[in-house]
C-alpha cells in the first residue's frame, strides 16, 4: 500500500495482524515497561499475543504522528484507583496525542486510533455454543439468536466501556445496546446518544466492533501485515515470519 494511502486522514482507523505475523524479534521496539510486562506473562500464547497487539500499536501511532515508534511512552494509570498498571492506556507525550485502543485475542491484534475517545473489542465468534446471558438485558436476550450474535454484541458493549476508559468496571448490563445503537448507559458515562458504534470486518472467526464519541466517524480497517514487514525489511538481521 502505498505511504501516502496509510496517511490518508479519517475519523477512525483500525489495522488488524495476525499474532504469527509478528517476529519476536521486534520485541526491540518496546520499551522497559513493556519487557518487564511481558515476561511477567506466563503462557506463551499470551505473550506473543501482547507482542503482536503492541508492535503493531507503536507502529501506527509511530506513523500517524511522525515519531520514532520505540521511543514512544505510555501512560496506564487507572481513572478509578490511580493504580498506574492497568487503566487505559494514553500516549505520554508533550501536546495531546491521538486516543487509541486496543484489543487481543486468539491469533489476532487490533488497534484503533482517533482524535475522539475511542474503544475496540475483537472477539472469536466460534469460541462458544450458547451465549452466556448474564451481561445481558432482557430486551438484549431476546435479541440474541446464537453465539456469534452474542460475540458481536459483547464487542460492542466492550469497546464502548473502553471508549470511556472504564473496562469491566462496569457491569456489561449497565449498557444496553439494541442494532448496534447504544439505548441506555450509566448516567457517568454521558447519554446514549453521545456515542457511535461501527461493526468491523475482519479476518474470521474474528468479530469486532469500534465504539467512538460522538457521530459516527469514517472508518477505514486494514492489515497491519504491510507495516510490520516494513519495519523488518529495515532492521537488519530481523525475519519476518509470513514471508519465511
Ligand atoms: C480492559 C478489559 C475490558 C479488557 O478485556 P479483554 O477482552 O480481556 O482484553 P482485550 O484484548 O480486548 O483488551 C485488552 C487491552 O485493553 C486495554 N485496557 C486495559 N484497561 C483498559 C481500560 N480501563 N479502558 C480501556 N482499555 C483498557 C489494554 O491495552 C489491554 O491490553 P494490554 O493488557 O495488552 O495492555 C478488561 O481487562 C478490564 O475491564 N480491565 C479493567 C479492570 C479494572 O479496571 N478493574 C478495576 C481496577 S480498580
Amino acid at each position: 500500500m502505498p505511504a501516502a494511502d496509510r496517511n490518508a486522514v479519517s475519523a477512525a482507523d483500525v489495522w488488524y495482524v495476525g499474532v504469527d505475523q509478528v517476529p519476536e524479534s521486534l520485541a526491540v521496539l518496546l520499551d522497559d515497561r513493556d519487557r518487564v510486562r511481558s515476561r511477567r506473562i506466563l503462557r506463551e500464547a499470551d505473550r506473543q499475543r501482547f507482542l503482536a497487539a503492541w508492535v503493531l500499536t507503536r507502529l501506527v501511532l509511530g506513523e500517524r504522528m511522525g515519531v520514532d515508534p520505540a521511543a514512544l511512552g505510555f501512560d496506564r494509570t487507572c481513572a478509578h484507583c490511580g493504580d498506574r498498571t492497568h487503566g487505559k492506556p494514553v500516549v505520554e507525550t508533550a501536546d495531546a496525542g491521538p486516543d487509541f485502543s486496543l484489543s487481543h485475542v486468539g491469533g489476532l491484534a487490533v488497534v484503533a486510533v482517533s482524535d475522539r475517545a475511542v474503544g475496540v473489542d475483537i472477539e472469536d465468534a466460534t469460541a462458544g455454543e450458547r451465549p452466556p446471558t448474564s451481561a445481558l438485558t432482557e430486551r438484549e436476550r431476546a435479541a440474541c439468536r446464537g453465539y456469534a450474535d452474542f460475540a458481536r454484541l459483547w464487542t460492542r458493549k466492550e469497546a464502548l466501556l473502553k471508549a470511556v476508559g472504564k473496562g469491566l468496571q462496569i457491569h456489561p448490563r449497565r449498557v444496553e445496546i439494541l442494532d448496534s445503537t447504544p439505548v441506555a448507559l450509566p448516567e457517568e458515562l454521558g447519554r446514549p446518544e453521545d456515542f457511535a458504534l461501527c461493526d468491523l470486518v475482519l479476518p474470521a472467526p474474528y468479530v469486532g466492533s469500534l465504539a467512538i464519541r460522538g457521530p459516527r466517524p469514517s472508518l477505514s480497517v486494514r492489515s497491519g501485515a504491510e507495516l510490520v514487514d516494513d519495519v523488518v525489511r529495515l532492521v537488519p538481521g530481523l525475519r519476518s515470519p509470513a514471508r519465511g
